[in-house]
């Protein structure tokens, strides 16, 4: 995430997306879990959130999306309260303001994104002198794939997605982002997942960005969770039909969906595909890129 002190007291900050390129399971583990492999990367499609020092030691937190918890359950709320109790600072008091633009429960990982934005800007404002290794240990308690934004812009995630190796993009991916109306839970997914299949591997994706080849990179797409997600939402499979029928080289979905996503050539190609898209997915369709320059790896 990007973080910038504003003014004495207040820090505005920037969570972005994240599209995972490839997402195998493992297996299932005994604390309920799945083991992942997967490949995550940071997109600009951001959550703004401001960061307000309250003297009274309040924990105030307002949202413009209404279909959002407000309370106890809302990661950024969650994220302050650990942080308060973990580092025996309850009598600081914080106001934040998040502006929500990254869909819920679409597997682009807002939520997840605005908890470790919480937990960085909280250690930042507050002068709690946590290590990079500490805001780790907390982010993995909030949840699996909220370690990965304290962390690179490109990462492949193991264990639970928590255990992350960086990967150099040697080019930007320009990526069309189809998100449809209905949401996914997470939780809903791997419940109803059934093992099937040899077991992919990541190296041909990883061989791909390596060379930054484009169509190679669209051809390594792979996401195990995407027919257990299309039972749940058929609206992923019409978004799927539809980037690969916009002249995309490939389309994937991202985490346990809702959204899916297209690889383009470049930018020219990916806005011309997102214009057919708009046609018939108005306002759900966002043209991203990897690894936005200022976020700090
Ligand atoms: O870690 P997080 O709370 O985001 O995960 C939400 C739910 O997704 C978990 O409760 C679990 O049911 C499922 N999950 C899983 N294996 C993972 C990550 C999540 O089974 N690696």
């Amino acid at each position: 995430m990007h973080l910038r002190h504003h003014r004495p007291g207040q820090l505005v900050a920037w969570a972005p997306a994240k599209i995972n390129l490839f997402l195998e399971v493992l297996g299932e583990r005994n604390d309920g879990y799945h083991e992942l492999e997967t490949l995550l990367v940071a997109v600009n499609l951001y959550d703004t959130l401001v960061f307000k020092e309250e003297p009274s030691g309040v924990l105030e937190f307002r949202c413009d999306d209404a279909a959002l918890p407000q309370g106890p359950t809302n990661l950024v709320v969650r994220s302050a309260h650990l942080i308060r109790e973990e580092t025996g600072n309850q009598r600081r008091g914080v106001s934040i303001w998040l502006r929500k633009r990254i869909p819920a429960r679409a597997g682009l990982g807002g939520g997840s994104s605005d908890a470790a934005t919480t937990l960085a800007a909280l250690n930042a404002l507050w002068q709690l002198g946590l290590s990079a290794g500490d805001l780790a240990e907390l982010a993995a308690q909030i949840g699996s794939d909220v370690p990965f934004f304290l962390h690179a812009p490109v990462a492949v995630g193991r264990g639970r997605g928590e255990l992350l190796t960086p990967v150099t993009l040697t080019r930007p991916l320009h990526l069309v982002l189809v998100c449809p109306e209905e949401g996914v839970g997470t939780a809903d997914v791997f419940r109803r997942y059934e093992p099937a299949g040899e077991r992919r591997p990541l190296q041909p994706l990883l061989d791909a960005l390596g060379r930054g080849d484009s169509d190679e990179i669209a051809r390594s797409l792979f996401n195990r969770l995407e027919p257990t997600a299309c039972r749940i939402c058929p609206a992923i499979t019409v978004a799927l039909a539809a980037l690969r029928a916009s002249g995309l080289a490939g389309a994937a979905m991202t985490g346990s969906g809702s959204a899916a996503f297209g690889v383009a050539r470049d930018r020219s190609q990916a806005v011309r595909a997102a214009r057919m898209l708009r046609a018939q997915f108005p306002g759900r369709v966002h043209v991203v890129r990897s690894s936005p320059s200022w976020y700090a790896a």
